[in-house]
């Protein structure tokens, strides 16, 4: 989707001189901004301002647009650049099939800065990805391919920084969806290994990837023990970004995303029904790659390298079993007592490895638990943490990016439901507080490095559409990642 900027003069007549297939004129609840133009959609009760209510208008007279596309932006005191990001999906996916090519936004006084310019490109880019790769027949024939983006008197030398953010952000995003959406026979270790490469390339990022002897030499235990049980081999991709003054000795983030490509529990196999859903069990390691795309080209100051461990969750011939006591890379022994509780068993290893590569600050996302879903639902990501500070500076950076998070609690107490005689640490925390003691269990693999944890489950995919993006995978938490690089002091 191209996305553009422009700011026609004399300001206050823009909307009407601009040229394209639709034109949107935003409107707040009950404030009848255009029913001077338009008498009749107001007095007829169609258009009220209501959020995400739409009314589409042909031949609007004194529009040089052949249509108009009535926004109604909800309250004015509840509006801000996220509302503005879901109504500018929204619009374009209600102009879907319409033949609506080109398309306008009129942003006016009160929101045309920096930061809704940004919500603008993003909501559109957002809003036009679809999961139908690999449908032989798209459904909608017609969709928007353009956007100008009109501000009004505004002359912000930063609104074109803003709109190349949110376009980078949002490309990031869709990015990490395409590969999140991919089937699990078609995405395996293997081939998310091979996207992320292509993904570092194009962005001239390093690139590493260790297979299964460099596994075994380095003695990740852990991460192994969950890829036996599938012929599919595992694939821990390291891929890194350093700014071109890196100060020595300052922080080096870490992203660290589970890549379970397809999660069946393993020999502790999960039910049949709604197990197609467990192909979205990389979304969190989709999340890194996206992440990494948009800092190459974002630049940040502090280096950050993304590490995605993958593997297949099968219960084959070979899987292993409860009961079993692996040795991960930190030297700390796992009992395994169920084997579907694997997404922190390649995490202990992964973020034992970005400790082992120097990361001073680690950041990861998983769809870990589904206690998590229980407690937050689909709303909200859980936050789980060791460190204040670092939380401080994440918080704010998902904030900014508009993604919902929700700080959980972490204390030592949590380790008691993980203690077993057998091994140094059990890979389950029993029935009650499952989020917490996986988070717990991860807790004990970062040890004193400040990280903080995302469970995913819940926030990372759309079992339904929403009116400004399709359902599949959302692209959460690609602009928080990417949003902490970018804010580092
Ligand atoms: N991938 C799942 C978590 C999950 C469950 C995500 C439902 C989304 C929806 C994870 O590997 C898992 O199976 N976790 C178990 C842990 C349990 C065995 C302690 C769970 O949540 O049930
Ligand atoms: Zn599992
Ligand atoms: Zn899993």
């Amino acid at each position: 989707m191209d996305v553009r900027l422009t700011r026609p003069a004399p300001a206050g007549t823009e909307a009407a001189g601009l040229d394209a297939d639709a034109i949107v004129l935003v409107d707040f609840d009950s404030a009848r901004r255009f029913a001077d133009k338009f008498p009749a959609v107001y007095e007829s009760g169609e258009a009220t301002g209501e959020f995400l209510s739409f009314t589409l208008l042909h031949n609007a007279p004194g529009f040089a647009a052949k249509r108009v596309l009535l926004a109604g932006a909800g309250k004015r005191e509840k509006f801000d650049a996220a509302a503005l990001r879901k109504l500018a999906g929204a619009a374009v996916r209600h102009l879907k099939g319409k033949g609506v090519r080109s398309l306008a936004f009129a942003l006016d006084d009160g929101i045309n800065g920096a930061e809704h310019v940004e919500a603008v490109a993003r909501g559109v880019i957002l809003a036009a990805w679809e999961p139908d790769r690999l449908k032989s027949r798209k459904e909608e024939k017609s969709a928007v391919a353009s956007v100008t983006i009109a501000v009004g008197g505004n002359q912000d030398s930063t609104l074109e920084a803003a709109l190349e953010h949110g376009r980078v952000i949002a490309e990031a995003a869709n990015v990490a969806r395409d590969i999140a959406v991919e089937p699990p026979n078609l995405l395996t270790p293997t081939t998310m290994a091979e996207a992320a490469r292509k993904v570092a390339e194009a962005n001239g990022l390093a690139f590493d990837l260790l297979d299964e002897s460099r596994m075994r030499q380095l003695g990740m235990g852990a991460l192994l023990g969950v890829a036996q049980g599938s012929v599919e081999p595992p694939a821990l991709m390291v891929i890194s970004y350093k700014p071109a003054q890196a100060a020595s000795g300052a922080a080096h983030l870490g992203l660290v995303g589970k890549g379970v490509t397809f999660d069946t529990g393993g020999i502790s196999i999960k039910p049949a029904e709604g197990m197609e859903k467990m192909k979205y069990d990389m979304a969190g390691g989709a999340a890194v790659i996206g992440a990494m795309q948009a800092i190459a080209k974002l630049k940040p100051s502090i280096p950050v390298t993304g590490f995605i461990p993958a593997v297949e969750n099968m219960p084959g011939g070979k899987a292993q079993r409860p009961g079993d006591i692996v040795t991960s890379l930190s030297g700390k022994t796992i009992e395994i007592l169920n084997t579907d509780a694997e997404g922190r068993l390649i995490l202990a290893d992964a973020i034992a490895y970005a400790k082992q590569l120097g990361c001073t600050h680690l950041v990861d996302a998983a769809t870990l638990t589904g206690a998590i879903v229980v407690a937050l639902g689909y709303v909200s990501t859980g936050v789980f943490t060791n460190d204040e500070q670092l939380t401080e500076r994440f918080l704010h950076a998902s904030k900014d990016a508009g993604e919902k998070m929700w700080r959980m609690p972490l204390d030592d107490d949590y380790m008691e439901q993980l203690k077993t005689v057998y091994a140094d640490i059990q890979n389950i925390g029993g029935r009650w507080g499952g989020a917490c003691t996986a988070a717990m269990f991860l807790k004990e693999f970062a040890g004193e490095t400040p990280w903080v944890h995302l469970d995913i489950a819940g926030t990372a995919w759309l079992d339904d559409p929403k009116p400004w993006m399709a359902k599949g995978p959302t692209g959460i938490p690609v602009a928080s990642f990417v949003n902490l690089a970018l804010n580092w002091k």
